[in-house]
């Protein structure tokens, strides 16, 4: 494995992977890796012939009062966790190669970065957008990989990426868990034990709307009424949203259709923590 934080190596390397006409998977993250990054990369090892993975927290997707500064950095760490895997490439670019002093520009974006995150963290999709775009500038995949932890993200990303031409397959992998069902996030590590109990009113709910819209309940407003139920009746943990929409426009559903996401974004002390769920019913 080679680790670079290099642009012009990085380009180098990945141009002589092309010209033997072997097919790049990339793989971006912040760092601070668990299984529910490993689960994309050891995807991007099986439909790849290259794997590249990038470390990069983006100080353009935080809000001045977000946890950019206390963000979890592990990179030793990270770095092992990528060679077991079998990552060919790491790039961690420092943020003069992904930000050029006087830089001045930036995605703007509209449709699916509106509602939910995009409320409730304004600018926080703009900064993912642009960095996102930047990140496949410089590695060039014929595919990359994105979680479907963070469903609207990887909604934005699939929705620029065909609006902007980039000539990248998108592919989203399932949520990763903890056995308690607690989705993986490098966030859970602010959580303190009692924080960490309610964290899982989270999944709760969303089981709780699955066993509602499964056991055939077509009243949604009766649905998301026992989500809010749920989490409101469980300890420090302050609801952000908890709605049911449509899995491509994220409008929220006053009706049942075929196919009905639930999203979830809630505050556990000052931790903000996102889960979702898609149902068929
Ligand atoms: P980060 O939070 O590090 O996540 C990197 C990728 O891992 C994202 O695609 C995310 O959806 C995925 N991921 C995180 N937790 C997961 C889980 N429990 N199961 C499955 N996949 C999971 O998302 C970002 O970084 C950034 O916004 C980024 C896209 C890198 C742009 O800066």
């Amino acid at each position: 494995m080679i680790a670079t934080d290099s642009l012009p190596e990085l380009r180098r390397l990945v141009a002589e992977a092309r010209n033997n006409h072997r097919r790049v998977g990339c793989v971006p993250t912040m760092g601070a890796l668990h299984e529910g990054h490993l689960s994309l990369m050891r995807a991007a090892r099986r439909q790849s012939d290259v794997v590249v993975t990038t470390i990069f927290v983006n100080p353009t997707q935080f809000a001045p009062d977000e946890d950019f500064q206390k963000y979890p950095r592990t990179l030793p760490d990270d770095l092992e966790q990528c060679r077991d895997v079998g990552v060919d490439l790491v790039f961690r670019p420092p943020v003069e190669t992904m930000y050029p002093p006087r830089d001045s520009t930036y995605v703007d974006l509209d449709g699916p970065a509106l509602p939910l995150e995009g409320v409730s963290r304004p600018g926080h999709f703009r900064g993912v957008a642009t960095v996102v775009v930047k990140l496949l500038m410089a590695v060039g995949p014929d595919v990359a990989f994105f979680g479907q932890k963070d469903y609207q993200q990887q909604l934005v990303i699939r929705r620029f990426c065909r609006d902007l031409l980039i000539p990248v397959e998108i592919q989203t992998c399932p949520i990763i868990r903890e056995p308690d069902g607690l989705a993986m996030s490098s966030r859970n590590a602010y959580l303190s034990p009692d924080e960490r109990t309610s964290a899982l009113a989270l999944p709760q709910a969303l089981d709780i709307a699955r066993t509602g819209l499964t056991a055939g309940n077509r009243d949604l407003a009766a649905v998301r009424e026992a989500m809010h139920a749920h989490l409101n009746s469980t300890p420090g943990v302050e609801i952000e949203y908890a709605v049911l929409a449509d899995p491509e426009t994220l409008a929220e559903l006053q009706q049942p259709q075929p196919e009905i996401v639930a999203l979830i974004a809630a505050r556990v002390g000052q931790t903000r923590l996102i889960d979702n769920a898609i149902f068929t019913v």
